[in-house]
């Protein structure tokens, strides 16, 4: 592939969309082209099947189903968008991919890491990111962040319990996959993180 692939990730919270804009401003005004999507999403077909998954009416939705369906969502973003880019040598950013299937579905589910892979087998065999940037601030540093008391009344204990195991997965794919990985430290002022990403965006040769 002659493109360039990157994956932003990270639990809810953690400033990741904010991060992402800071990196827009960073690459258009040193005039670097790339292209953003985001899942699951990215396609009309994908956008639908967001909708789905997202509606809360959809309580009763299995925890395969819903793995099956960002696997789904995920396949159509890389047949229609990703793989022609990629080919044509673009630089591409997508907020979430895989490793949200892993640690989202894989572990916080607890469907489990090969499952996961399994479903996604189109992905993982042909379309890895060349550097998956992890945004690493724990769920409860996340909502402390946000307010204090008040963000930690509004999560259920059962969210905050799944969340922790989010990034519990998290961690443990990222120590699975260090050369794949940007371990990136948001705790800090949003300038430090953002400067830490263009740092390590650099050091991998995307920009
Ligand atoms: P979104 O509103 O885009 O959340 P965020 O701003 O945090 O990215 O919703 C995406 C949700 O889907 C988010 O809670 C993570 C979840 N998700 C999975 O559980 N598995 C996946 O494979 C992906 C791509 C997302």
């Amino acid at each position: 592939m002659k493109g360039k692939f990157v994956v932003f990730e990270g639990c809810e919270g953690v400033g990741k969309s904010r991060q992402i804009k800071l990196l827009e401003e960073y690459l258009i005004n040193n005039g670097i082209k790339y292209y953003l999507t985001r899942e699951p999403g990215g396609t009309d077909i994908s956008e639908q099947i967001r909708n789905i998954i997202l509606d809360g009416k959809n309580v009763a939705m299995a925890d395969e189903c819903e793995a099956l369906l960002y696997a789904a969502a995920r396949v159509q973003l890389i047949k229609e968008e990703l793989a022609p880019r990629l080919n044509r040598g673009e630089l591409i950013f997508c907020d979430r991919y895989v490793d949200s299937s892993l640690a989202y579905q894989g572990k916080a589910r607890g469907l489990g890491y090969d499952f996961v892979k399994k479903i996604n087998s189109y992905a993982f065999e042909n379309f890895m990111p060349d550097l998956t940037v992890f945004l690493k601030l724990s769920p409860e540093d996340a909502f402390k962040r946000k307010g204090g008391a008040d963000g930690a009344d509004r999560v259920e204990l059962s969210g905050m319990e799944f969340h922790k195991k989010v990034y519990e997965g998290y961690l443990e794919i990222a120590a699975e996959n260090p050369d794949r990985f940007a371990v990136i430290d948001a705790s800090g002022a949003k300038e430090e993180t953002h400067a830490k990403i263009v740092a390590a965006l650099k050091a991998k040769g995307i920009i």
